[in-house]
């Protein structure tokens, strides 16, 4: 029987075409899903990337609680008018310590991915308080009550050790140093060492231009300003041969 003999008997046999239909689909399927369960990883590793120091973890608590992802995404696209605008393009392993990710899908505001560094605490504070003072046709909310909500640390280690369950990769030291690490990143007299050395790169002071208490706004500004702030990409780039 030649090939084309047995392709005209699938064809005029609907019951065999569909059993052909569903191994073929099966095979395929199997190929492209299984190997997912052997890998340990499907995320490039990447440089610089850590876990959210608890002060940072505390920030983007409060970004999820006040739905800031509405409005604002965190993934830039790698096309050429995006990564003028915001930078290089997000990488798979710049939110590989997310959960959930705040990706977006809506851009009513610019994208956040690398706002870090790129105003002032007081810029931040002075925006997230009362958007128009210094945007005038901005249509974001007022924030102002952050100010006042100080953070409630009875045991801040719990959303580390939450984070871990889920595969980030906190330590003991790190989920028993907790408490002292939030409030140590947000005082400019405190001794930052211990922060300094779990968090690489952690940005320490008082953000929120409140010395006396560590308030939510501390925590949301220090989140801000550590967003796309820990790959280094002039390093990451040239190891990859494009610059
Ligand atoms: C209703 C939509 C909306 C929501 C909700 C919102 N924003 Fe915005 N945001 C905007 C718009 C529009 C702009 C651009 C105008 C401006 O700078 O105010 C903006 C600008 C910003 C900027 C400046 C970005 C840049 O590159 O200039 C930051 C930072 C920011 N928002 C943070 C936040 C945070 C944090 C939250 C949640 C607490 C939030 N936004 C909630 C609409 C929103």
């Amino acid at each position: 029987m030649g090939l084309m003999d047995g392709h005209a008997l699938i064809e005029r046999n609907a019951t065999l075409l569909l059993v052909g239909s569903l191994l073929i689909v099966t095979i395929g399927g199997i190929v492209e899903i299984a190997p997912l369960f052997y890998l340990d990883n499907t995320i490039e590793k990447v440089e610089g990337m850590r876990p959210y120091s608890p002060l940072e973890l505390a920030g983007r608590n409060v970004y999820v609680r006040e739905g800031c992802y509405l409005c604002h995404s965190q993934m830039i696209r790698p096309f050429r008018d995006e990564v003028e605008r915001y930078g290089h393009y997000s990488l798979a392993a710049e939110s590989m310590y997310d959960h959930p990710f705040q990706w977006g899908s809506k851009r009513t505001g610019p994208d956040l991915a690398r706002v870090g560094d790129r105003y002032s605490n007081e810029w931040h504070v002075q925006h997230l308080a009362d958007p128009r003072s210094v945007v005038p046709e901005s249509v974001m909310p007022s924030y102002a009550f952050l100010k006042d909500s100080p953070i409630e640390v009875k045991d801040f280690s719990t959303h580390l050790v939450a984070n871990a369950r889920v595969g980030v990769p906190y330590s003991d030291d790190m989920i028993a140093s907790a408490n002292a690490d939030l409030r140590a990143q947000a005082d400019p007299a405190a001794d930052t060492s211990g922060v300094e050395a779990r968090y690489l790169k952690a940005k320490l002071g008082d953000f929120d231009g409140n010395p006396q208490q560590v308030t939510e706004m501390d925590a949301l500004v220090a989140y801000l300003q550590m967003l796309g702030t820990l790959v280094d990409f002039k390093n990451y780039d040239e190891a990859a041969g494009y610059r």
